[in-house]
């Protein structure tokens, strides 16, 4: 039952390989940030509150972000596996995650890092031109990576589940590389 996250800096491609790999095995994508920007663009209390935070490239608050989680996790179409891109973003929230999935019986396989240098991404962003790709913006979420995110390749490496993918190559060479990944067995 592949159960498995993607992480990285926003631009590496986690989106994109999440979402192909999702098609592929047959379970959800589950992405945060599409998850929030619906949110936003209904206008739902949540997106109210993320807006603001999405605008300047923040973390929108744990709370909000980790309830919003539980709920997805525990719909019918999740029971069969998942890929989660763009959660956890932050020790808290892989924590809260750990406990979650042990309440539910569940375990996460792998836990997939992408790596393109940062030139390159803001280049890919810059192009893409999603509401917050403006590069003081860009470069505001790859800070926030660093300080918040990147803590979690050394807690996912400590736990045996960290492969590190180069991300800086054609889309088709990464979903070929991840495959030839997920066919290895865990460390
Ligand atoms: P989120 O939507 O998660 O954005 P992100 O992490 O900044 O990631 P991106 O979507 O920008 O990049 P990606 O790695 O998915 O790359 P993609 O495949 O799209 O989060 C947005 C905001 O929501 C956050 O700033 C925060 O406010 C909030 N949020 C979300 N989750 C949260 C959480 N857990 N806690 C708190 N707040 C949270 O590709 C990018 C571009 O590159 C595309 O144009 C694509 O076509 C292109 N591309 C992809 N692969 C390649 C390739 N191999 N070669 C060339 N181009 C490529």
């Amino acid at each position: 039952m592949p159960r498995l996250i993607f992480l990285g800096a926003p631009g590496v491609g986690k989106g994109t390989q999440a979402s192909r790999l999702a098609q592929n095995l047959g379970v959800p994508h589950i992405s945060t940030g599409d998850l929030l920007r619906a949110a936003v663009s209904q206008q739902t209390i949540l997106g109210v509150k993320a807006q603001a935070y999405m605008d300047r490239g923040e973390l929108v608050p744990d709370e909000l972000v980790v309830s919003m989680i539980e709920e997805r996790l525990k719909e019918a179409d999740s029971q069969a596996g998942w890929i989660l891109d763009g959660f956890p973003r932050n020790v808290a929230q892989a924590n809260v995650l750990e406990q979650l999935l042990a309440s539910l019986s569940q375990h996460c396989e792998h836990v997939l890092n992408l790596e393109v240098p940062v030139e390159v991404i803001v280049q890919r962003l810059l192009h893409r031109g999603r509401a917050d790709d403006t590069e003081a913006v860009i470069r505001n979420r790859l800070a926030v990576y660093q300080a918040q995110t990147a803590p979690l390749l050394a807690f996912y490496q400590a736990r045996h589940q960290l492969r590190t993918i180069n991300g800086n190559a054609p889309i088709e060479q990464v979903a070929e590389d991840l495959k030839h990944i997920l066919q290895r067995s865990p460390d």
